[in-house]
């Protein structure tokens, strides 16, 4: 059985990532505090900004694969975007290119610009903000260090077996009685974890050959407005009638850093068979108990 170390096994898409990963093969977890993670996945201690804590714990268990999902997201600590994203993530492709080991580097449609939708596979990255740009430095820097590297640019990650960042802080706000501000001209695909789990646990194992960038998301383009409503209902969060506010980001100069329209091309994904259900077929599937 291969050995996958996996990076943010404590975060969102970690905690589907690390049980899915670990019917195909071996797991090691990794998280700054290993403890916050179940036996069942070997973990170990690693902490991105740490060099020698990188290069160290690769060494010591000696992966066939990594599959790097720890990153800071916006609005967590913006110092931290630059170091984890882009240095730590060029710390890890570098530990992994010594020991001929492969790389799935999980990537973002924040390194699009929003303008020039739909993004093919081999787009150039063109960040208007600094979580993108801290991005699109690390899959530059993991693909510079490790050939053998795989970066897959996804969008905003849910799941219906526990609500997502984004629906919960909406949940939050609601529930203290304020307003909710959504976009209505904010184009996503948002992605089921466990499609892209399950994807990035291919491209680990099966599609060993493929590197450069792909996209993966849901096949689903809709706006940000829509989907946040979407997942409200799901969860069965009460929102009063007036609780929402639409607004368009477009033209506005203090939302300059949202991407507006990142649509992504999934055809390298489809052609390899990788599962991409949109978000209505995805909650279709979930009430007819599929
Ligand atoms: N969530 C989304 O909608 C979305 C959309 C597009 C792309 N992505 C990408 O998908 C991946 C997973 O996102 P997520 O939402 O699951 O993230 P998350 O819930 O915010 O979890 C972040 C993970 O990163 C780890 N981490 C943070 N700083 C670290 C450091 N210095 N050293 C080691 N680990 C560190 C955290 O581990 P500890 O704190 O336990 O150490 C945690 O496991 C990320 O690459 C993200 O950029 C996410």
């Amino acid at each position: 059985m291969s050995t996958i170390l996996i990076t943010g096994g404590t975060g969102y898409l970690g905690q589907r990532l690390l049980p899915i990963a670990a019917e195909q093969a071996k797991v090691v977890a990794t998280a700054r505090n290993p403890r916050a993670l179940s036996r069942l996945y070997n973990p170990c201690a690693m902490d991105l900004c740490d060099k020698d804590s990188v290069f160290n714990q690769v060494n010591a268990v000696q992966p066939a694969v990594i599959i790097h999902a720890a990153a800071i997201n916006p609005g967590i600590d913006d110092s931290l975007l630059e170091p984890v994203n882009h240095i730590g993530t060029g710390y890890l492709a570098e530990a992994a290119n010594r020991i001929g080991c492969r790389l799935v580097l999980v990537s973002t449609d924040m390194v699009h610009d929003g303008r020039s939708a739909p993004y093919a596979d081999d787009a150039d990255p063109s960040p208007i903000n600094d979580y993108g740009h801290s991005k699109a430095n690390g899959e530059r820097a993991a693909l510079s260090a490790n050939t053998n590297t795989v970066a897959v640019r996804t969008s905003l990650i849910y799941g219906l077996d526990s609500v997502d960042r984004g629906t919960l802080g909406f949940a939050n706000r609601l529930a203290d009685g304020h307003t909710l501000t959504l976009f209505s001209d904010v184009m996503r695909q948002p992605v089921w974890r466990d499609a892209l789990a399950t994807s990035l646990v291919h491209l680990a194992l099966t599609h060993s050959d493929e590197t450069g960038v792909i996209n993966i998301a849901g096949n689903q383009l809709v706006d940000r407005a829509t989907f946040g409503e979407m997942m409200l209902k799901f969860w069965e969060i009460p929102v009063a009638h007036d609780a929402i506010e639409y607004i368009q980001a477009a033209g506005r100069n203090d939302l300059a850093g949202v991407p507006l329209n990142v649509e992504m091309s999934l055809a390298r994904a489809q052609a390899l068979g990788l599962p991409t259900p949109g978000v209505n077929e995805v909650i279709e599937q979930h009430r007819k108990g599929l």
